[in-house]
């Protein structure tokens, strides 16, 4: 008989692979690869002994759709495609420490206050530290049935309990730390994460639950990261933030029953996390005028406009490899940014280093950024500042061209709604209002070349002449 295949699964993103190996090829995490256990993989090739037709049918239906449950936390709702639907499962994913428990006790609070049954179950924490959490948030009153247990055979049990109460919502905080008995391997282990996602999602199914399950990122090869479980359940949130700022922001990764890309932006105060209405003041404020490399971005957050700024800084480097450091961004769109302006515009960028940050700790993942991104290191390496009062948004071909983006009204809309006047955008975009100016783009050489001029007027009037890079050193 042949060996039955091994087979590993990388606990960091989840991909398959035939041998083991110190790194994983998809997402290029060390040490991330574990063997999966006999059962783990695809079933074999079965010996049916009963076969039997089942009846198909049309795609018509007489059912209406069940009524999402609100919890009238507006940003959560949002994000979960206009409220939680019954029977489904819901994974909330984000780095420990970010605010997952805050963010959803609070949200099980508001649904039991408003009549849902919420039971929360903390295999995490002590009941006293809940509590203490809960009496902090000012909750310790709302119905929330909590529960501490990590044996998925009691947890079930405990929910299925019969009642005269309509099914609600139940929290499972973390996923890392149910286990089940049936399943041979320590809690957090692929095998254990898988077998009791399946059990739950199925219960979910059946029952009409609303299942939540808080998955941590995990940085080590031992404890699985929720990216494994991430196509069993119909909804993926996942809530980022950087430490050391206050703003979080929990953003739909995958939705069955509605649209992703949404973002629901919360502050993360002395009493809990607070909703913000309107992201892009709270990500515009501090911004210092006559700054050279800051520029401010209209971007798109799933239906929403989202304005953010985004700095950047280029000095001179020391080094043989200069430095490139990017908070918010990607590194590979930043490299391909630099490699056009170096190319296509003759910036010699390739001897400097360049820092960039997406300030307020949002990352950003829409090609329309590339505009203002060049912007903001244009702007540094010529140390002009760009207009205060502009908004800049816009894709760079390999070319050097600059391409329109989808939405521009909507971008320049909440720009004008902020009391921005001017916009620097794409060729062939129309304006919305008549307070605002345009400065249409096409290659991103005339940007280049309007900033070189302004910089020559400033060396001409400053007594000691420096070409605009030097000046950048002072
Ligand atoms: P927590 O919800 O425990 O994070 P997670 O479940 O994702 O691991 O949140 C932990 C952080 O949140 C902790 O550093 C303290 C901070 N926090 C506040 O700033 N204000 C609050 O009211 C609460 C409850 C927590
Ligand atoms: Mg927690």
């Amino acid at each position: 008989m042949a060996r039955a295949s091994q087979s590993f699964t990388c606990t960091a993103c989840g991909a398959t692979a035939s041998k083991w190996a110190g790194r994983c090829d998809s997402c290029g995490e060390w040490n991330s690869l574990v063997e999966d256990l006999p059962g783990d993989g695809p079933a074999p090739v079965l010996q049916l002994k009963k076969k039997q037709a089942i009846t198909l049918s049309s795609l018509a239906t007489e059912e209406a759709e069940a009524p999402r449950i609100i919890s009238g936390i507006a940003e959560f709702d949002r994000v979960c495609g206009g409220g939680l639907v019954p029977g489904s499962a819901l994974l909330v994913g984000g780095d420990p420490g970010i605010g997952k428990s805050t963010l959803l006790l609070q949200a099980t609070a508001a649904l039991a206050a408003r009549g849902v049954r919420a039971i929360y179950i903390s295999g995490e924490e002590s009941g006293a530290q809940v509590k203490l959490r809960a009496k902090r948030l000012g909750l310790a009153d709302a119905p929330v049935e909590l529960g501490i247990e990590t044996r998925l055979g009691n947890i079930l049990a405990t929910v299925e309990k019969p009642t005269k109460q309509p099914p609600g919502i139940l929290v499972i905080d973390s996923i890392q730390t149910v286990m089940a008995d049936a399943i041979d391997a320590a809690p957090g282990t692929v095998s254990q994460l898988r077998g009791t996602t399946q059990e739950l999602v199925r219960f979910a199914k059946r029952s009409g639950w609303t299942v939540i399950l808080v998955g941590h990122v995990t940085k080590e090869g031992q404890i699985a990261g929720p990216r494994v479980i991430e196509h069993m359940v119909d909804t993926v949130l996942y809530f980022e933030g950087d430490r050391g700022h206050r703003f979080r922001i929990l953003r739909g990764v995958k939705n069955r029953f509605g649209p992703t890309d949404e973002i629901g932006v919360f502050d993360m105060t002395g009493n809990g996390l607070e909703e913000v209405a309107n992201p892009s003041a709270l990500f515009l404020a501090g911004r210092r005028d006559n700054s050279s490399g800051s520029v401010v971005f209209a971007g798109m957050e799933g239906s929403r406009p989202v304005l953010v700024e985004i700095q950047a800084l280029v000095a001179p480097t020391s080094l043989g490899t200069p430095r490139r450091t990017v908070v918010g961004w990607d590194s590979g769109r930043l490299a391909m940014v630099l490699a056009v302006l170096d190319t296509r515009c003759n910036l010699s960028l390739s001897s400097c280093d360049v820092y960039l940050n997406v300030a307020g700790g949002l990352r950003i993942y829409e090609p329309a950024a590339d505009l203002a991104v060049a912007t903001a290191l244009i702007s540094s390496y010529c140390n002009v500042a760009a207009r205060f009062d502009s908004a800049v948004f816009g894709e760079i071909s390999l070319s050097g061209e600059v391409r329109t983006v989808a939405q521009s009204d909507k971008r320049l809309k909440e720009a004008t709604k902020l009391g921005l006047t001017h916009a620097i955008v794409p060729a062939g975009t129309n304006a919305v209002a008549r307070t605002m100016s345009l400065q249409q783009v096409e290659m991103l050489n005339d940007l280049v070349d309007s900033f070189l001029i302004q910089a020559d007027g400033h060396t001409a009037e400053s007594q000691d002449a420096r070409t605009p890079h030097e000046n950048n050193n002072r």
